[in-house]
């Protein structure tokens, strides 16, 4: 019987908006990313329009990225074929009067706060009301830090790593984790296919990552961890901090977002885009760093986590009986719902006697 829970073998899911790039990656210079299994090129146009189309030449597959600009247009570097940005074919160096119907690859597309999402799937579902929104980016009373990290692993496992986060006290000890935060209680729920996982801790002391920015230090606070699979290309995490007894006139609510864009790059390869927002302390220039500096440590842990299951699962087979704990169930809903959709996709209309619920 086919399982009801998404995998590393689980088909990815195309018709879904990922985040191609943050708006900085995108230049005059010619670059790729792997969405999906396709390679995908992305560039801008003098006018600082963004281009984006399969980084693979009609003709013979070369890679366009090893081609160059001219103008806006680009030119394979292989037999000189030159496509303008909407990925048309308008000059075969060869075969001038045969050109009029190649084209590269494209794919839907969108610029948006600071974001580049591709619809890698059929194009006549990509809806642009899907694309998730993500006012801290843009909106004055917030600051942020961004990233980017891959992942070896397939992204099931980092969205489970994302939905579990009893994992702060075991691989981040100290950084991002206190050792009572995996005892915690947590609640779970649902809300159409989105699944949540929140965690309250009481008088606890905060980690390094909170402790700094909210100048709590050591003091027993109240710690909000409200974790949310949106879809699968994003994971938000509400995280809040109390402060029970705040001095006359200074912060007592401490609000940060902490948003992971997933983009399947391959069936065992993960693009993360990371965001840390934060609602206090706007403009602070001492904050980032030590924000950067605890994410960046905590998410190579989590790389090298991911990497190491996935070689395990890779070389032994899943077929492993895996046990299931408490604290698994929202990331069980959330798997369930991939697997949900990754079958749907391979089910022609009407057709759903793969999927056992
Ligand atoms: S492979 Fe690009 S022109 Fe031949
Ligand atoms: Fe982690």
């Amino acid at each position: 019987m086919t399982s009801h829970l998404a995998d590393r073998l689980t088909p990815l899911i195309r018709n879904c908006w990922y985040v191609l790039c943050w708006s900085t990656e995108a230049s005059r210079d010619l670059r790729s990313r792997r969405v999906c299994g396709d390679d995908v090129l992305f560039y801008r146009t003098s006018a600082g329009q963004v281009a984006v189309m399969r980084n693979r030449c009609r003709h013979r597959s070369f890679p366009l990225s090893r081609g160059r600009l001219q103008g806006d247009n680009v030119v394979c570097g292989y037999h000189g074929l030159v496509y303008a940005p909407s990925g048309k074919c308008v000059f075969a160096p060869s075969d001038p009067d045969n050109r009029s119907d190649i084209s590269a690859q494209t794919y839907p597309f969108i610029e948006r706060e600071g974001l580049i999402w591709i619809w890698p799937g059929d194009p006549t579902l990509a809806n642009q009301s899907l694309i998730p929104s993500t006012p801290w980016f843009t909106r004055p009373d917030w600051d942020y830090v961004s990233g980017y990290m891959p992942y070896p692993a397939n992204y099931v496992a980092l969205h489970e790593n994302l939905m579990d986060l009893t994992h702060f006290a075991y691989l981040h000890t100290g950084n991002i984790g206190t050792q009572e935060y995996a005892a915690a209680p947590f609640k779970v729920a649902t809300k159409g296919s989105r699944v949540n996982i929140c965690r309250t801790l009481e008088r606890c002391s905060l980690p390094a990552l909170l402790a700094f920015p909210t100048g709590l230090g050591d003091k027993l606070v109240t710690r909000i961890t409200d974790t949310w699979y949106e879809s699968p290309a994003l994971n938000l995490t509400n995280s809040t901090v109390v402060d029970p007894s705040p001095e006359p006139g200074s912060t007592a609510r401490f609000e940060f977002k902490v948003v992971h864009f997933i983009t399947p790059a391959t069936q065992s390869t993960t693009h993360n885009f990371y965001a840390v927002a934060r609602k206090f302390r706007v403009g602070d220039p001492s904050v980032p760093e030590h924000t950067r500096m605890c994410f960046e440590k905590a998410f190579r842990e989590d790389q090298d986590a991911l990497m190491w299951i996935e070689e395990a699962q890779a070389l032994e087979g899943i077929d492993f009986a895996e046990i299931h704990v408490r604290s698994d169930r929202g990331s069980l809903l959330m798997r369930r719902d991939l697997k949900k959709r990754a079958l749907q996709e391979q089910s022609p209309p009407g057709c759903s006697e793969n999927y056992v619920a």
